[in-house]
This record gives C-alpha cells, structure tokens and sequence, in this order.
C-alpha cells in the first residue's frame, strides 16, 4: 500500500509538528482539531515554524508555500474519510484517545493505518477498540518534531508485520531514524528519560545542588543540549508529570514516582515555557 494521504487529529504542539513534517515531505495532510480557535492557533504554529525553517535554509519559500497549500484544517472527524494513515495525538487521556480510535475505525477505509503519538499509554487498548487491531501501532514522535530525528515505532502484540512494514517506510519518507520499542510504559526514550527528569527534580528538592549547576552538569558534562531541569520546562511539567504518573500506575516502580516537588509546582501553574514559568522564567 502506497501513503498518500495523512490524517492528524489534534494541532496542539505534537500535531502540527507532525502535520508540518508530513507535508513537507510530499503528503496531503488533514489535520483536526475540536474548534476553530485551536485550529487557527495550530495552523498559525506551523507557519511560524515553518518560516523559522525558511530563515534558517532548511526550505525554500517556494517549499514552504507548497507544504502549506497540501495541508487542509478541518474541525470534523468525517474529514479523514480518504486517509491512508492517521496519527492521533489528542490529549493524554485513554477515554479520550479510545473514543477518537473507535471513531477513526468507523471513518476511514479499511486498509487504513491508525496510530497513536502517546507518550506513555497503552496502544494495545487503543487498538481494542477497533476492528483492525493489526493495523494499529504508535507512532512516538519528539518534540520539537521537524528537528528531532527519532521515530519510535511501537509495535503491540497485535500489529501486523505488513503494518510494522508500511509505517516504517512511511517513517523513513519523512526522514526521521527510526527504533521498535515493545508496547510497554515509556517505550525506549521516556522509560529512560522519565527517571532522570524525575532525580534531576529530587535533588534539587533535598537542597542537593542548584538548579542551575544541575542543568549545567548535563549540559557540560555530558554534551546533552538542556540540562534536566530546561529540558523538563520545554516539555511541560504537567506532561511529565502525567506520563511518570501513568508509568507508576502501571509498573508500582518508585523509579517512576513523581517527587512531591513536581506535582506542587504543576498545581501551582508552573508548568514550564508555555506558562512563562516553571523551573526557570521565560
Ligand atoms: N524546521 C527545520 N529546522 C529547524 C526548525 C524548523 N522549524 N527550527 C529549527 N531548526 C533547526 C535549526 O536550523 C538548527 O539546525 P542546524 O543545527 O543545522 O543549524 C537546529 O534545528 C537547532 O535549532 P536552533 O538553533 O533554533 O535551536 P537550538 O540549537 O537552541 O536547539 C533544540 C533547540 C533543538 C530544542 C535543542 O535545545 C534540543 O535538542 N533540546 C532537547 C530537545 C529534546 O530533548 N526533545 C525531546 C523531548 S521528549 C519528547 O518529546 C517525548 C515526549 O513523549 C515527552
């Protein structure tokens, strides 16, 4: 089966990122969000990034306004009627995500691929809820997505090798490296890098260094490109939070409880950069 078509649900900071990645490499792309507002506010990001991406030669003007003209905003689910694979990355929340998912099953043509950008949730529950629980699988991308290079495909009990086959040529249209994680919490990346956010956050908790000389420790001594405690306001500590919670909810692994310092500041509202503040002031 060749892709031609994309379908996204959600344009929040993950789906226009991979709206603007798809449509930069060659699909047409429908991208859905609940109202006009969001879908305005999405549509506006990826222009910005995208011009951001012209000022810094990673495309021609002329490529960027082709990208665009391919992209089609919709508020309807109906709209992914003609998709050859759709990626859902809706709010983290299983409810939510079983709902799109069941819906998606109804909508699109029954060789469609359906996949789920989740961080940490069960993509085999996704895939219950369909009727072609083989052709379900996640799709991990990473934020910012059309300068990370990682693709995490992850492949459930379910997923058919056909499926694994086509979305990993897919993955590969859209230049991105790819790995196969098992359908477990956290994949690869977050199973790894949750446990770090999460000591980064206890030692600065217990007054074991600053923040600033934990950020500046990773940075200079390990060559990472944010410290912890940026990398954490860049993400979101409300998205961490809720990913270390769903991992702990799972596995009972104290490596994945959140330090009481992450949830007070998530309660206060400092989640990070799109709040103007959280360990840092932006
Ligand atoms: N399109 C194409 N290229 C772009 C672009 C765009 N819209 N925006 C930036 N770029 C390119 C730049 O041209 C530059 O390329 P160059 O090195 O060839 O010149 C490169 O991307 C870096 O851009 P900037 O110079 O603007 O920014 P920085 O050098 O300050 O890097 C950063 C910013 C890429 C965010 C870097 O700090 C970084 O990699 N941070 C870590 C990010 C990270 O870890 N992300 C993963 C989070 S975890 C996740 O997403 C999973 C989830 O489940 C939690």
């Amino acid at each position: 089966m060749d892709i031609k078509k994309v379908g996204v649900v959600g344009c929040g900071l993950m789906g226009s990122g991979i709206t603007e990645v798809c449509a930069r490499s060659g699909y047409e792309v429908v991208v859905r969000e609940v109202n006009d507002e969001l879908l305005q506010k999405g549509l506006g990001r990826i222009k910005a990034s995208m011009s951001k991406g012209v000022s810094r030669g990673k495309l021609t003007q002329e490529e960027m306004d082709a990208a665009l003209a391919r992209i089609k905003g919709t508020t309807s689910m109906e709209d992914f009627a003609g998709c050859d694979i759709v990626i859902e990355a809706v709010i983290e929340n299983l409810d939510v995500k079983k709902q799109v998912f069941a819906e998606l099953d109804r909508i699109t043509p029954p060789h469609a691929i359906l996949a789920s950008n989740t961080s940490s949730l069960c993509i085999t529950e996704m895939a219950s809820v369909t009727n072609r629980p083989d052709k379900v699988l996640g799709l991990h991308f990473f934020n910012p997505v059309p300068v990370m290079p990682l693709l995490e495909m992850v492949r459930t009990i379910l997923t058919s090798d056909e499926t694994m086959e086509i979305a990993r040529k897919f993955g590969e249209s859209l230049g991105k490296t790819i790995v196969v994680a098992k359908d477990a919490p956290g994949f690869i990346v977050n199973a790894l890098l949750v446990p770090y956010l999460l000591d980064a956050v206890r030692m600065l908790e217990t007054g074991y260094a600053t923040k600033e000389d934990i950020d500046t420790a990773i940075k200079l001594g390990l060559n990472h490109p944010m410290g912890p405690l940026t990398l954490l306001d860049f993400i979101g500590l409300d998205t961490v939070l809720y990913i270390a919670d769903a991992m702990y909810e799972e596995l009972k692994d104290p490596r994945y409880a959140a330090p009481s310092l992450l949830r007070r500041m998530v309660i206060a509202g400092k989640l990070g950069r799109k709040t103007g503040e959280g360990f840092y002031k932006y």
